[in-house]
């Protein structure tokens, strides 16, 4: 189709490449193409400082949690890190994930008053025998790494929280973000500056795939919900022979099938990036068949050969991709 071919353009491939069984898609050589790509539209920020990191011959792994590091710092996106939407009874907690292609991952969960938590996952990642920590002691942990504790919750999250507890029954719901009652002024629901997670992969000159994942979650979720973001498989992962995947929308249908996971397996088994997160899609659609009107969820995926796409449940789901040809922003494809 010919967003693929632009893909393929894009990247320097000029040819259609077939769908590569996972021999023929592992060891690409050092030399090859380095590539950025991100949920949303974060291509002139989020990517732009991955790509700095790249064009400097630094790793995908720096190149990733650099970007991450740009929407948990902005104030007024209200999904990611400082400024991001609290739970439901006004605490701003954080998930986050990075993951390398040697399988080396690092997440938290459920973060209190650190802004990025993308770093403090990489921390968990290099400097502890463990994957994953949470709460208090993910909290613990990051001051005595040396983050800075700070409130999370700017004046006007707590506003939007105030607002929804007058209607709200303390009942959470999906996307509530995106509605109207919630969005910035002048956006549209799902408009840019409205979307969820950040996910974030990116392939090296050495021929190296990482990726981070990065999110405040749900908004006025109930205390204690973790999502997709930080758990390998569901909201991110990375295998250095095949390829990367991420995901962005509600983290509880992601959980459910496993889906970044599936989408790498996909992957291994033939499929093309967009074909795979198609198939993951398409998998929570017929397990969940209402969903395809009343809940977000897409994927991106990078192989390990630079090759790339995405796929959405519902229209509207964008991705920015960066390479040494430029930053573009592509709408996927969905399944509505
Ligand atoms: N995808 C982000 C979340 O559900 O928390």
């Amino acid at each position: 189709m010919p967003l693929r071919r632009d893909f393929l353009r894009l990247l320097g491939l000029t040819a259609a490449l077939p769908a590569l069984p996972a021999a023929a898609a592992s060891g690409i050589a050092p030399g090859s193409q380095p590539v950025v790509v991100s949920t949303w539209n974060f291509g002139e920020t989020a990517n732009a400082a991955a790509w700095q990191v790249l064009e400097s011959r630094g790793s995908a792994l720096d190149a990733v949690e650099a970007g991450a590091r740009v929407p948990e710092a902005d104030p007024d996106n209200h999904s990611v890190g400082l400024g991001g939407y609290p739970d439901r009874d006004g605490h701003v907690t954080l998930d986050a994930c990075v993951m390398d292609h040697l399988g080396n991952l690092g997440s938290v969960a459920c973060l209190e008053e650190i802004v990025h938590a993308v770093s403090v996952a990489r921390r968990v990642m290099e400097k502890t025998p463990h994957v994953l920590l949470v709460g208090e002691g993910a909290l613990q942990f990051a001051l005595a790494e040396g983050f800075e504790r700070q409130d999370l919750l700017t004046p006007e999250a707590a506003a939007a929280w105030r607002q929804w507890q007058e209607t709200a029954e303390y009942r959470p719901q999906p996307n509530i973000e995106r509605s109207n009652r919630y969005r910035m002024p002048g956006e549209l629901p799902g408009g840019e500056t409205n979307h969820d997670t950040i996910g974030i992969l990116a392939l090296d000159g050495a021929g190296h795939l990482a990726g981070a994942c990065t999110t405040s979650g749900m908004a006025f979720k109930m205390r204690g919900r973790v999502g997709d973001s930080p758990i390998s498989g569901a909201g991110l992962f990375v295998d250095g022979e095949v390829g990367a995947a991420t995901a962005t929308g509600v983290g509880e249908e992601c959980l459910r099938i496993c889906g970044s996971h599936t989408v790498v397996e996909l992957m291994r088994h033939g499929r093309s990036p967009e074909q795979a997160c198609r198939e993951a899609v398409e998998r929570i659609a017929r397990r969940h068949p209402a969903s395809r009107d009343d809940l977000q969820m897409a994927f991106v995926a990078l192989r390990s050969d630079g090759a790339l796409g995405g796929y959405s449940l519902q229209p509207g789901f964008n991705f920015a991709i960066r390479t040494a040809s430029g930053s573009r922003l592509v709408e996927a494809p969905s399944l509505r």
